[in-house]
């Protein structure tokens, strides 16, 4: 269960030992704002980043790492200059992102992106501490065996997406059957009232103008398919233990009302703020206690008006396509999430357009053979083959696109 093992140190007693996946992300660049005010609190073991050394050098010296990893190992030696003379460890390869995980933290900010991130943060977990989790794509590609980990070690899971936190803040842990339902709030992306057809020609550029969040370019785009709700329809699954019929989901364009609880006595319990990741990644980061965050506060006379409406299935077939591959089960979710991966990158790349994005992970989903998911090798046999099958059709969209664009009258 989240939030119910190790309690690690609270502020007030020594100081909390943290290391950050992905510090030089915008997650990790927040937690690492939070951390500069409140210097007495903590102390910083580990930091990593994929290729950013510069970023990632600034960081590990502002906050005295003790050591700090980079996935990418052409970018060492860069990394190893900049850092030189400061006596801060140093290591590179995707090993050394296991080995930031296993240094002696007590809490461990999962802030890498994609499935690249879960071996990093399978290591944390196995160390039995608290792990505050952005990294929303490894609940959704190996979401049961990760929460098996979780029970194995004792760690503390403490959701650190708004809406998960929103929801672990308002549901009684203690009394879980008085939960009849979730509701996840979504605020619909900066395409909520475009047509299907102008999806079409989107660019990268306005994929990722989120209207309320400043936010990493995959999940910006996650936002603009909406595929990040139906990741998070995923991540809430696990970590509430509730089957989907049980999670709602509603677009609520002012990301004011971050998620909601409803009991079976009809209370709804909701959390509310403004939009500043600060927030939940504070009280994740602080939990049992809170702290302060400089996060601009909530001035509902100034709002106005909170609106809600129901989410258009046919515009954003994302939230049906995730929630089929969760009921399917097996080694689907994982398929969809590679699949995601592989197509968001491509549309980053100009490759395809914004609408072939959701439509490469359908048929991605409907390529891949049905199969178990009992291992962590499965896991990674799933999502190299549906990264390859999503690629593949990935190329044929561009290429039919091509086609398209010399086809057509100048
Ligand atoms: N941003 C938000 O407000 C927000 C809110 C809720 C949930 N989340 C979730 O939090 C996670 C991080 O999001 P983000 O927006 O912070 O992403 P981001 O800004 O793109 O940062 C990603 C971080 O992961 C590192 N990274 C990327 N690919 C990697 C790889 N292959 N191996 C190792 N490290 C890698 C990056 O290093 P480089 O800098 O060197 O590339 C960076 O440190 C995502 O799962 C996202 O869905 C984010």
């Amino acid at each position: 269960m989240i939030a119910s093992g190790n309690r690690g140190d609270a502020i007030g007693g020594r100081a909390r030992r943290v290391t950050i996946l992905g510090s030089t992300g915008s997650v990790g660049q927040n937690t690492i704002d939070l951390l500069l005010r409140n210097p007495d609190g903590f102390e910083v073991e580990a930091l990593t980043a994929n290729r950013n050394w510069a970023r990632l050098a600034e960081q590990a010296r502002a906050l005295r790492a003790r050591f700090a990893a980079i996935a990418d190992p052409a970018h060492y030696l860069a990394l190893e200059q900049a850092l030189a003379g400061t006596g801060i460890e140093m290591a590179a390869g995707p090993q050394a992102l296991v080995e930031a995980a296993m240094r002696p933290a007590d809490w461990v900010m999962a802030g890498i992106v994609g499935a690249a991130g879960l071996a990093p943060t399978l290591a944390a977990i196995r160390r039995g501490v608290i792990v505050a989790l952005a990294n929303k794509e490894v609940l959704v590609c190996a979401g049961a065996l990760v929460m098996q980990e979780v029970a194995r070690f004792g760690a503390t899971l403490l959701p650190v997406d708004s809406e998960h936190n929103a929801i672990w803040q308002c549901f009684d842990h203690a009394n879980a059957e008085n939960v009849e339902r979730i509701i996840l709030t979504a605020s619909g992306g900066p395409f909520r009232e475009r047509s299907f057809e102008d999806m079409r020609g989107m660019t990268p550029e306005q994929a990722v103008a989120h209207p309320n969040w400043s936010m990493g370019a995959k999940i910006s785009v996650d936002s603009a398919t909406m595929m990040n709700k139906g990741l998070e329809l995923i991540e809430a699954h696990h970590l509430f233990r509730l089957p989907p019929e049980r999670v709602d989901i509603i677009v609520h364009p002012q990301s004011i009302v971050h998620s909601a609880v409803v009991y079976r006595d009809g209370s709804v319990l909701a959390q509310l703020g403004m939009p500043d990741m600060r927030t939940p990644i504070a009280y994740a980061l602080a939990w049992p206690d809170r702290i302060e965050t400089p996060t601009k506060r909530l001035d509902l006379a100034q709002v106005g008006r909170l609106t809600f409406e129901p989410p258009d299935e046919r515009r954003f077939p994302a939230l049906r396509v995730a929630r089929e591959a969760l009921i399917r089960g097996g080694g689907y979710p994982t398929v969809l999430n590679a699949a995601n991966e592989t197509a968001v990158h491509a549309f980053l790349e100009r490759r395809i357009g914004f609408l072939d994005i959701v439509s490469t992970v359908e048929r991605t989903i409907e390529t891949m053979p049905d199969g178990k998911l009992e291992s962590l090798a499965d896991v990674h046999n799933f999502d190299t083959e549906a990264r390859e099958v999503a690629a593949r059709l990935s190329r044929a969209s561009a290429s039919s696109r091509a086609a398209a664009v010399i086809g057509s009258p100048s």
